[in-house]
């Protein structure tokens, strides 16, 4: 699968990042970044960091800094950590972003590769609205979105109604909800019915010390701040967005068109409507292998 991630790295987005890049049958063709859980800039700088202490050579693209349409918001940094990658200070890559915005490259991967890329956005939508409003053929181009945000039946993560990538910036996930694509919807339905706990990144380090370790380190604070929120473990949200582009049939959806409030008490809360095209929006998944699938790609290199 050619998978571009379009990400705002993040403790989850590293994880996302990390199996991307260790699974045999993904070929991660490039990172772009937004803000989100960090600033654009911080983004960048994680995302080259985390490409280069995975060894791999991957373009990174910096993309928006700023919604579509809403005033800015600060970095997430009480869930994120001060750099976006719990405890660790800021990390230091030697590469630098290619001179092309993230909407630039999103356009040139897709026309390079018509038909081919698997569009994962795990952060804001931001990017992939700039993209479409660059390039009238992006959406030809590419092969499919799956997207990390929303909720259909669970309360939201940053207010009563909406989940962050979609609290941030609804007005470019409705322009993507109407783009025509072939769209899916990973949001806290499925991704908060796989809690992950303090022993599951035991785990991870014993399968794989240095890339599960390092995934170990940056829990800890991630951990501390679901604890504040009353929850059991941290939500798997983006490492499972990948695992559902790689493999759909261990999720079950509901097609429905979409579509995202915009304003109001409810802004960025995502709700069946009609009238457009449908998206599939996973509502179950089988939980242990989604877990399993992730853990083999750490145990496996
Ligand atoms: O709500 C969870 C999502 O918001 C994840 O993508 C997390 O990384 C943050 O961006
Ligand atoms: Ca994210």
């Amino acid at each position: 699968m050619k998978l571009v991630i379009d990400t705002d790295p993040g403790v989850d987005d590293a994880m996302a990042i990390t199996f991307a890049a260790l699974h045999p049958d993904i070929e991660l063709l490039g990172l772009t970044t937004v803000f989100g859980n960090v600033t654009a800039a911080q983004g960048t700088r994680n995302a080259l960091y985390l490409a280069e202490r995975l060894g791999i050579s991957v373009p990174v693209a910096e993309g928006a800094n700023i919604p579509r349409a809403l005033p800015p918001f600060k970095p997430s940094v009480h869930v994120h950590g001060p750099e976006g990658l719990g405890d660790l200070p800021a990390p230091e890559p030697t590469g630098k972003a290619i001179g092309e915005s993230a909407a630039q490259f999103l356009s040139r991967i897709a026309r390079e590769n018509p038909g081919e890329i698997v569009l994962c956005p795990v952060g804001p939508m931001t990017n992939v609205a700039a993209a479409i409003d660059l390039d009238p053929d992006f959406i030809k181009n590419i092969k499919s979105i799956v997207f990390m945000g929303g909720t259909l039946d669970r309360h939201g993560n940053v207010s009563p109604f909406a989940e962050a990538n979609t609290w941030h910036d609804p007005h470019a996930l409705d322009v993507v909800l109407q783009s025509g694509a072939d769209i899916t919807m990973v949001g806290l339905d499925v991704t908060m019915s796989l809690i992950l706990k303090a022993a599951d990144f035991s785990q991870m380090a014993k399968l794989n010390p240095r890339h599960g370790g390092f995934l170990q380190d940056i829990s800890h604070f991630y951990l501390e701040f679901y604890k504040t929120v009353g929850e059991a473990g941290c939500g798997f949200h983006d490492p499972m967005t990948i695992v559902a582009a790689l493999h759909p049939e261990m999720f079950e959806a509901e097609s429905t068109p979409l579509a995202v409030k915009l304003d109001g008490e409810e802004i960025g809360r995502t709700y069946r409507t009609s009238g457009r095209a449908p998206v599939r929006v996973c509502l179950n998944l089988d939980v242990e292998r989604v877990k399993a699938t992730f853990m083999d790609a750490l145990a496996t290199n």
